[in-house]
């Protein structure tokens, strides 16, 4: 008998034999009768043992198995709207894989965050962290094939990198045979010189940040994925922005409503996420904040209550362009109207997740871009591969870095962007 998935039942087993192999979830007795909630990796589903319809040993299994033992189950299957995954199965025999010597240490109870995140090993089997790591799984799918369909070229980025790229203040500097290296903050420079091989390339992995900072919106390593295009300038380069965006949401809406309603998620929030989205400078912003009682100073960043503030006047995700070029990194072109304005956009998600991208326009000029990485205090020489890129077949080109952890926590509705990576690393945990 072939052994069968939760998330593969459907009407066609209505009252058909099947067998099953997972774990238990959770065990609940109401005399004759006792329900067993297996979990197999893809979901749920209520077993009921009634007295009379099994043999005597398997009834007695009751007061024996334990949370998280393994087991094969086999029994008929019955449609359920009332349970679960709206089937339960008819269980007529278990088949004990392997018992746990010791109590399972996650109960169905509550637990604070710092006991789970240390047990996050196992945490990872509870329904809602499943939901969640699923969706995580759907929406790094839904941007492989937006930039594959969208013909782009996979290139991947080195994690061992000899300069910085986004300040010198989040480095994360290793001992590298004698000399030091850094891991990598952004592989965005690398697929400069992929745009200029191939016209469109990306690179999608871990990038390491120093963060000193403990928010909830912080880690000191996560994924990004980072388009760089040749010939596209900045308002086209928001326009991808845009659409890659619209795409994960119409994907995620597809393939994971029911992850979605298990974490309570308002789906009509994520169904409004169209095209256009506003786009606005950040002088606007600033008076958006002005207008509303903030003391904001001009000329600085934008902090999370600012990026909350901003967010809730607008249902859609928000890109802010036109950004004093004192505080955007040395690779960044100057708008030619003004020269204290940098082509770069941030795109702040609604409902207080905070900033999910950043890109914008590259400097192409070898002598401005050298002046910048002086003016930067950086040291050129690291740069000088870099820069050949500016002195063979310079063009406009444009890119962005999407934070994979950042999209999640907002798709989720997770308040805190630990749980939306498998094992998150922050400045206090490397473990497990
Ligand atoms: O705005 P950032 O720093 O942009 C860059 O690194 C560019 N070089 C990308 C590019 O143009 N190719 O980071 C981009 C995004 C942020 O919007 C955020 O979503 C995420 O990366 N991010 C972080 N996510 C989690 N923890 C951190 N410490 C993050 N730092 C940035």
């Amino acid at each position: 008998m072939k052994i069968v998935k939760i998330n593969e039942l459907n009407d066609n087993f209505n009252g058909q034999i099947v067998r099953l192999k997972g774990w238990v979830y959770n065990i609940r007795s109401i005399g004759k009768i006792w329900f067993l909630i297996l979990r197999d990796g893809t979901g749920l589903l209520q077993g009921v043992i009634v007295k009379n319809e099994c043999r005597p040993e398997i009834f007695e299994l009751e007061s024996k198995l334990n949370q998280e033992d393994s087991l094969e189950i086999e029994g008929v299957i019955r449609k359920e709207n009332r349970s679960i995954g709206g089937y339960e199965i008819g269980i007529k025999n278990i088949k004990i894989i392997n018992q746990n010597l010791e109590e399972y240490p996650i109960s169905p109870k509550g637990h604070g965050p710092d006991f789970l995140m240390s047990n996050r090993h196992l945490w990872i089997r509870s329904k809602r962290q499943n939901a969640i790591l699923r969706i995580r799984h759907q929406v790094s799918k839904s941007i492989r094939d937006f930039f594959d369909f969208n013909g782009f070229t996979l290139i991947d980025s080195p994690i061992f990198t000899a300069n910085a790229v986004e300040g010198t203040t989040s480095l994360f500097e290793v001992d590298y045979f004698e000399r030091s290296a850094y891991l990598s903050q952004s592989g965005q420079l690398y697929q400069e010189a992929g745009a200029s091989a191939f016209g469109k390339s990306y690179c999608f992995g871990p990038c390491f940040r120093a963060e000193k900072s403990k928010t909830r919106k912080h880690l000191t390593e996560f994924w990004m994925v980072e388009p760089e295009m040749a010939f596209v300038e900045i308002n086209e380069n928001m326009e991808w922005a845009e659409n890659l965006v619209c795409h994960i949401i119409k994907h995620v809406l597809l393939h994971c409503e029911k992850d979605l309603i298990t974490l309570e998620r308002d789906l009509s929030k994520l169904q409004n996420i169209t095209p256009p989205f506003p786009r606005i400078t950040y002088d606007e912003a600033v008076d958006i904040l002005k207008d509303n009682g903030s003391n904001f100073k001009y000329g600085n960043d934008f902090g999370s209550p600012d990026e909350v503030l901003l967010a809730s006047k607008f249902k859609k995700p928000l890109m802010i362009h036109s950004w004093p070029s004192d505080i955007k990194p040395f690779y960044m072109k100057r708008d030619k109207n003004n020269n204290n304005l940098a082509l770069g956009v941030d795109m702040i998600a609604p409902e207080g997740f905070g900033e999910i991208i950043g890109g914008g326009q590259r400097e192409d000029n070898i002598n401005l871009l050298k002046k910048r990485i002086s003016h930067h205090d950086l040291p050129l020489e690291p740069f000088k591969w870099f820069l050949d890129l500016r002195k063979y077949g310079s063009v406009p080109h444009s890119g962005f870095g999407l934070g994979l952890e950042r999209t999640v926590a907002w798709i989720c509705n997770v308040k805190h962007i630990r749980e939306t990576i498998p094992f998150p690393r922050t400045m206090g945990r490397i473990e497990p």
